[in-house]
């Protein structure tokens, strides 16, 4: 996923925002990507226009060769729901529907088989850790379990990338490790690539690429 010259301009009544001034990242397949910068750097608009959530004022999103802005909404959300996963910060769960119900979600919006389906939950509850809550409503687990079910919804799939902003956002130190530990070894077993975008130093650490965020522009921080 390579995204190239993006500009984003927000228009709120007569004010303009610009949160994205040419910001250009490549993530890699099986490849960790950090992108660390201040609050209002523009982070959580290169997540929303990389998952295709909102169009980009200028500036393109190559997947396959395939500018995914110049897409079709139609095209876009399914495009979306078939390669992207996505954590935000929190909010991630349906808080009516179980951990296993919120897994399967995504997968019967895209009409797999019961069968497939059951092996897929069943599998993703042992790799999150989560199978002895997998009955747990949304609104019964801790921040911690909340987002290892985020990571576990947002692979559901088997994306190609996985966006996930501050995903530790609301967890303490302890328990974000246990988190970060879980996306490394995802990254391995699921083969995906990842983008996390954050403020927190203990995200940046564990990525393999670090890359710096600053009034909407990305710079290498080697
Ligand atoms: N819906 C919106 N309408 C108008 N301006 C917006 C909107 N969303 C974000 N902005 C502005 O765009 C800029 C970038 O915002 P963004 O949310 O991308 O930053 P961020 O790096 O994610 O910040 P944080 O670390 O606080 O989450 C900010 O100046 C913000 O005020
Ligand atoms: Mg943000």
């Amino acid at each position: 996923m390579e995204a190239r010259g993006l500009y984003h301009i927000y228009r709120e009544a007569d004010v303009e925002t610009i949160a994205l001034r040419g910001a250009a990242l490549t993530l890699e397949p099986g490849t960790w990507t950090s992108v660390m910068g201040p609050s209002g750097s523009g982070k959580s608009t290169l997540v929303y226009v990389l998952a295709g959530l909102i169009e980009p004022t200028g500036g393109a999103v190559i997947v396959d060769g395939e500018d995914l802005t110049r897409l079709p909404p139609p095209a876009r959300a399914r495009w979306r729901r078939q390669r992207v996963g996505l954590v935000l910060q929190r909010d991630n769960l349906h808080p009516l529907l179980d951990v296993a119900e919120n897994i399967e979600l995504p997968l019967r919006l895209e009409g797999r088989g019961r069968k497939q389906i059951r092996a897929r939950v069943d599998q993703l509850l042992d790799e999150v850790g989560l199978t002895d809550r997998r009955g747990h409503r949304g609104g019964q687990l801790s921040g911690g379990e909340s987002q290892r079910a985020a990571i576990a919804i947002a692979l559901a799939p088997q994306p190609r990338v996985l966006l996930a902003d501050e995903p530790t956002g609301e967890l303490d130190e302890s328990t974000a490790a246990g988190v970060l530990d879980l996306l490394a070894a995802l990254k391995a077993a699921e083969g995906a690539s990842i983008l996390t975008v954050t403020h927190n130093p203990q995200v940046t650490e564990r990525a393999d690429r670090r890359f710096i965020m600053r009034d909407g522009e990305i710079f290498d921080a080697a």
